[in-house]
Formats: structure tokens, C-alpha cells, sequence
């Protein structure tokens, strides 16, 4: 097993090698050369990267494997290759190829991007024993660094993004690879730094990854802020168009979990009229229950009666019914439950409720 792994880093060794190759020493690898220069990649930084060209032919790579005595079922197992004994193709033709590496920086897998327009956009290494999409952050091997010095990792959607970001001389940078973050990929993120940013494209696909990946990152116990960039724009097309100074800027003005939320619920709603206002209200409160902290509630409470409209007192009034309302339902979920499962202790707990007399001046304003 152990051995199959090696065996299967090598071919991906071999094959990133030959698809360098291919770019930078072939007339074949010219068009690609110019796709970088058009999309503004150095050479450098392709090099750090170790991009490589998937020529157009169907069976370069077999070819050579076949010459090199290499088991074409082995190459199956590593991606490179499709078809199986009823004749092996190369899986990657005419592409520009970012090597997906482990966090030590070997190749796994590859993605590979069509040069102009054309589906897939994207094709990618299947999954293979070396290859976990969910698993995989794209960067991270030559992010590691950055994250350590920078105290904090900047996660975007795409190839482009990361690159486009070292580039620039941003390096904290890795990318999920357009799927919405993972549970296997915030545990290996979290390996590395406690406090996350989110910098996904500024479309309707990256705010609902935003707000998916957002969750699972702060019940990991990460420290997540969201970076939002200007609308149709991704890191890549910013730093092209503003530069580090522009993207570092929208970073500083990045926004917590509980800001990035209102400001969804708040875009959603009308606030123009009296009930608009009383639904968005209500939307907010469940984001107030998870908060462990009562200074930040408050502050959040404030914030949200600002960005509302409303006074602070009667956002205060409304969050104390809500609250009261809150535990009543459990209670008599609670008192249900116990009925169904444990007859007997049932009396005693449905005497319960008066354990709130305390708070009996609660009680006409729960009419309202
Ligand atoms: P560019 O057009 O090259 O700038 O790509 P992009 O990275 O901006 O593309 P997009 O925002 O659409 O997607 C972000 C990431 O999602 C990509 O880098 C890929 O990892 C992944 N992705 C995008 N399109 C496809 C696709 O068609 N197939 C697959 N498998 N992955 C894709
Ligand atoms: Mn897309
Ligand atoms: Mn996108
Ligand atoms: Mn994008
Ligand atoms: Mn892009």
C-alpha cells in the first residue's frame, strides 16, 4: 500500500516535469506561454507554481509512459490516464495545468484550465489514493510560510486567485478549488491559523460558498472574517485592476461573521416599510442566541437597530420577548418529551414554568 503511494507520487512527479517541459521548451507549449502573459502570470511565478501544457495529442503521455515501461493501469490509478486496457488516453489535452501538491509540496493531481473559452472550464485529477478533492487546499505547500509570518490565511475560490496573490506578494493565500469548504479542509486549515478570511468571488456562487464555509469555520473555533470585493469581481481581476494596495485594502476592511450576516439578511429585506423592518429583526435574533458573550450581543444589538432604523430601546424590548419566547417552547417541548419517554417524572418537571416568576414582567409584552 505504502508502496503503491510512492509508486503513484512518482508518475505525478514525472508527468508535472513533462507537462513543464512541454510549456517552456515546445512550439506546442507557445499558445499557453501567451495565455499567462495575456492573464498577466510571470514566468516566475508560473516556475514557483510549477505549471506545465497538456498538449492537444491524445496519447502524449501514454507514449511516453509506454516507452518508459511504466504500467498504463498504474497511470489509470494516478489520473493521468483514462480508457483502460481497450486503449489508454491522456486525461489532459490542450490544458494549462496548475499541479495540485500536498502540504509538502508533492503532486497529487492536477487542474487544468482550457485556454480561452470552452466546458469544462475546469477539469481536474479524479479522485485517486493520493488525490481528496475534499481533503486538498490548492497553495497551501507554498502558503505555509505566509500563514505562519502572517498569522492569519486568506482562502479564495480559484487557481487563479492563488497565484494571482503571491504574485503580488501575498502569500497567505490558498484556495478551495471552487468547492464550498469542506470539514476535512477547515481541520487542515486550522492546522495552520486560527484566524481565516474569506476572499470568495463577489457573485451569487461565492456568497452562498461564503456563507456555507463561514458556519463551519466558526464552529471549528476559527476566528473568520469575510472579505467582500466589489461586485463581478474575483482576487485575481482585483489585484489586475487595484493591486496589492487595493486588495490589501479590502482585507482590512473585512467583516465579521455577525456583520456579514446582517448585511445578508438586511439586503433581503424591505426595510422601507414598518413589518419589513419587524421580519428583519426577527431574522437577526437567531444569530444573537449562538453568542456566548454579552458585551458583543449588545454591540451586535446596537449595530442592528442602526443599520435597521429602529431605536436601541425597542430592539432591546423585542430581543427580550424573543429570548422569553425561546425558552418557553423548549420548556414545553421539554415537558412533551418527557411525557412521551418518562411518565413518571412528568409532573414534577411541568411544575417548571414557574421557575420563570421571576421574570413575569415578560408576560404582556409577549401579547404584543
Ligand atoms: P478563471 O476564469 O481562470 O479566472 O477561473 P476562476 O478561478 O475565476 O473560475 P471560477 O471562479 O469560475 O471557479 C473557481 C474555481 O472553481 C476554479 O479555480 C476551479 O478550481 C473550480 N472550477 C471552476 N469551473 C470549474 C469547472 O468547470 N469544473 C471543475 N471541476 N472545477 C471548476
Ligand atoms: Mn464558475
Ligand atoms: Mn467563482
Ligand atoms: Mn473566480
Ligand atoms: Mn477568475
Amino acid at each position: 500500500q505504502k508502496e503503491e503511494r510512492e509508486r503513484l507520487y512518482r508518475l505525478n512527479a514525472f508527468a508535472a516535469e513533462f507537462y513543464k517541459k512541454i510549456l517552456w521548451q515546445t512550439k506546442t507549449g507557445e499558445k499557453a506561454v501567451a495565455y499567462l502573459e495575456a492573464r498577466g502570470i510571470t514566468r516566475a511565478t508560473a516556475e514557483k507554481f510549477g505549471l506545465g501544457y497538456a498538449p492537444p495529442q491524445w496519447r502524449a503521455l501514454v507514449g511516453l509512459f509506454r516507452k518508459k515501461g511504466v504500467p498504463l493501469d498504474e497511470a489509470e490509478k494516478a489520473g493521468l490516464v483514462c480508457g483502460g486496457a481497450e486503449g489508454y488516453y491522456d486525461r489532459f489535452r490542450d490544458r494549462l495545468l496548475f499541479p495540485i501538491t500536498d502540504p509538502r509540496g508533492r503532486v497529487i493531481g492536477f487542474g487544468g484550465r482550457i485556454l480561452g473559452e470552452g466546458q469544462p472550464k475546469y477539469l481536474n485529477s479524479p479522485e485517486t489514493v493520493l488525490y481528496q478533492k475534499s481533503r486538498s487546499l490548492y497553495g497551501l505547500a507554498e502558503a505555509r510560510e505566509g500563514i505562519r509570518r502572517q498569522g492569519r490565511v486568506i482562502i479564495v475560490e480559484g487557481y487563479m486567485d492563488v497565484i494571482q496573490a503571491h504574485q503580488h506578494g501575498i502569500d497567505e493565500v490558498v484556495a478551495s478549488s471552487g468547492t464550498a469548504l469542506t470539514p476535512e479542509q477547515v481541520r487542515l486549515l486550522k492546522r495552520y491559523s486560527d484566524k481565516v478570511f474569506i476572499a470568495y468571488d463577489a457573485d451569487a456562487a461565492g456568497e452562498a460558498a461564503t456563507i456555507r464555509g463561514l458556519d463551519l469555520l466558526a464552529a471549528a473555533g476559527a476566528e473568520v472574517r469575510v472579505v467582500r470585493l466589489p461586485a463581478g469581481e474575483d482576487p485575481d481581476s482585483l489585484l489586475k485592476k487595484e493591486g496589492a494596495a487595493g486588495f490589501r485594502r479590502y482585507v482590512a476592511e473585512s467583516v465579521d461573521l455577525f456583520t456579514f450576516k446582517l448585511a445578508y439578511i438586511l439586503e433581503k429585506a424591505d426595510l422601507a416599510t414598518p413589518t419589513g423592518k419587524a421580519q428583519a429583526v426577527q431574522r437577526v435574533f437567531p444569530l444573537l442566541t449562538q453568542m456566548q458573550n454579552e458585551i458583543a450581543r449588545e454591540a451586535y444589538l446596537k449595530q442592528t437597530a442602526a443599520a435597521v432604523g429602529v431605536s436601541e430601546a425597542s430592539i432591546y424590548d423585542q430581543w427580550r420577548i424573543y429570548k422569553y419566547n425561546l425558552r418557553k417552547n423548549k420548556q414545553r417541548l421539554d415537558i412533551k418529551n418527557n411525557q412521551r419517554h418518562t411518565n413518571d417524572i412528568a409532573p414534577a418537571r411541568r411544575r417548571q414554568p414557574d421557575a420563570l416568576a421571576g421574570e413575569k414582567e415578560l408576560l404582556p409584552l409577549e401579547r404584543e
